[in-house]
């Protein structure tokens, strides 16, 4: 009797209403008109900032997402994307300038079972859904659109309640955009053609928390996403009566936010957390089923551009020519294009193969105080990738790598642990100060190139659109992946083409 009570409360205690885990998402792979749910194969309607494993692609299937190499998110057994649309501000005078954010993502998996505690699932194998609708721009109060929220963060000020639209006054510390997705899951349908009726929202209680309907009576995990946009840049722009941010969709009142979820989870992994990581303290670290991936590493996985639009900095309109929409006037659209294509992958290096019998290695990375590079340096106003591979050779070195727009440095070997980890493209992408059309490493990032044996063959990154890639990363960004000679990376990576490009595109 005593021990039945003990257990009891203990039960109690750990009770599954408290239970969350909170992953902090430190990057994100870019922003792109891309949208594998809605718009398979082709160019979506607006831009995402799209968060999560680097096999995203314009069309995907779960095997892709378990693909990837790497995660801008770090939980190592969750090769999920997550996607949001991208948020602008709108200039008095008709521009958009793209607002960046303030950190990356962060993503909660919450232990929700409602009144009944009912038995929780991961997502399945193939699963995927959309919340919330960008076509929105009045308000009904459904779960759908309460799903939907702003916290406009001032630490210094009193906290404010939360909206469902853009609210009306600056957030000193950021606009904190918020979207909880359905719970409840007809338990057959992976997807539907409306990707969300495959899903649903509790029948009653709270959006958040509540009882599943009986045409939808299996409970998942509940998924909700924040991502923190830096407002506050623009502080002394407004003008008029209205807020001046507008998502990429043209929805400038904040009820067409949404979220976009694909599984790509090894699905064992995660209904073993969900039955045990019952801690309410949200920490990663306080669920031993994950293994993490350090921030650096995160930060590293990105994929190119393989739309040639320009989607950050000041535009003329919205990429996909999205009409501006508070709810009462459209904002015109005359004289835009929209005739973007899917195209190959931008890259970010030059093909030295033929011209100089030296390859791309990767992109490495590198510290101020312990050089990846210690053969020898030199630095260049006109810094290109010719002039320091020209420069390494002909001191007799055999790898060169070129840094921060001027810099470059030469060795005979990489620093231990600091080799490129193969198919992880990180951010080498800071144009040569002597060549706008060549990239030149980045903070703290090399663009390492090393003479050729053998066979001469640049690395590959990224597996965006229809990989059969069958590696995985398994290595955390701490550790050494030994540089291989001639090529870096599975031979089963997706050939990129390369092409040389001189647009003004990449500003992530
Ligand atoms: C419109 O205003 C923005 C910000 O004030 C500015 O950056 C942009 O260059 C202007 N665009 C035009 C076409 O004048
Ligand atoms: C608002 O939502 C309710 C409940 O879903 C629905 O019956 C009603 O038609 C909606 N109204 C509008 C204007 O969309
Ligand atoms: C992806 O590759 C598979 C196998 O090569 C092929 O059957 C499929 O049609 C491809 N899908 C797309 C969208 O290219």
């Amino acid at each position: 009797m005593f021990s039945a009570l003990t257990l009891g409360l203990a039960a109690s205690l750990a009770s599954p209403a408290m239970a969350f885990w909170r992953m902090p998402c430190p990057g994100n792979l870019i922003h792109e008109r891309a949208d594998p749910i809605v718009s398979p194969g082709q160019i979506s309607g607006h831009v995402h900032t799209i968060m999560g494993g680097n096999g995203f692609g314009f069309d995907m299937t779960y095997q892709q997402a378990r693909n990837s190499q790497c995660s801008s998110c770090p939980i190592t057994k969750d090769m999920s994307n997550y996607w949001v649309p991208t948020l602008y501000y709108h200039a008095q005078n008709g521009s958009f300038i793209s607002v960046p954010q303030v950190g990356g993502a962060t993503v909660y998996y919450e232990q929700r079972g409602g009144p009944n505690n009912d038995q929780l699932l991961a997502f399945p194998e193939g699963f995927r859904m959309l919340a919330g609708n960008p076509f929105l721009h009045t308000y009904n109060d459904t779960f759908e659109q309460q799903a939907v929220s702003y916290a406009c963060l001032n630490y210094n000020g009193p906290a404010t309640a939360e909206t469902h639209a853009f609210p009306n006054n600056n957030c000193p510390d950021g606009l904190r955009a918020q979207v909880y997705f359905p719970s409840c899951w007809d338990g057959v349908n992976l997807d539907s053609p409306d990707h969300k009726s495959h899903v649903a929202y509790p029948e009653s209680v709270a959006y958040n928390d509540g009882p599943c309907p009986a045409s939808h009576p299996k409970h998942l995990i509940s998924l909700f996403y924040e991502v923190i946009w830096d407002v506050n840049q623009f502080a002394n722009d407004w003008y008029g009566d209205e807020q001046p941010f507008v998502w990429s969709s043209g929805d400038a009142t904040g009820y067409g936010y949404h979220g976009d979820f694909v599984n790509g989870w090894d699905v064992p992994t995660l209904q073993n957390a969900v039955d045990t990581c019952l801690a309410d303290s949200g920490a990663l670290t306080d669920c031993p089923v994950f293994e993490l991936y350090d921030d650096s590493f995160c930060q590293s996985c990105k994929i190119p551009p393989s739309v040639d639009e320009q989607v950050d900095g000041v535009l003329e309109f919205l990429p996909g020519c999205n009409a501006y929409n508070d709810g009462k006037t459209v904002g015109s659209t005359q004289g835009c294009v929209n005739n973007a294509k899917i195209g190959q992958p931008e890259t970010f290096y030059t093909d030295l193969t033929h011209s100089m019998g030296w390859e791309y290695a990767g992109c490495a990375s590198d510290n101020y105080f312990t050089r990846t590079l210690n053969g020898y340096s030199f630095s260049d106003d006109a810094m290109t990738v010719e002039k320091c591979v020209q420069g390494c050779s002909a001191k007799g070195y055999t790898y060169a790598g070129t840094e921060y727009a001027s810099q470059c440095y030469c060795d005979n070997s990489v620093l231990s642990g600091r080799a490129p980890i193969p198919g992880v493209m990180g951010q080498c992408t800071m144009k040569c100060n002597g060549d706008d059309g060549e990239y030149c490493g980045g903070s703290g990032a090399l663009s390492l190139y090393q003479k050729c044996g053998g066979s001469c063959q640049n690395a590959q990154y990224g597996v965006v659109g229809n990989s059969t890639s069958t590696t995985s990363a398994t290595s955390s960004g701490t550790s050494s992946v030994p540089l291989s000679t001639g090529t870096t990376g599975a031979t089963s990576r997706r050939a990129v083409h390369r092409r040389a490009r001189h647009g003004n595109r990449w500003d992530m």
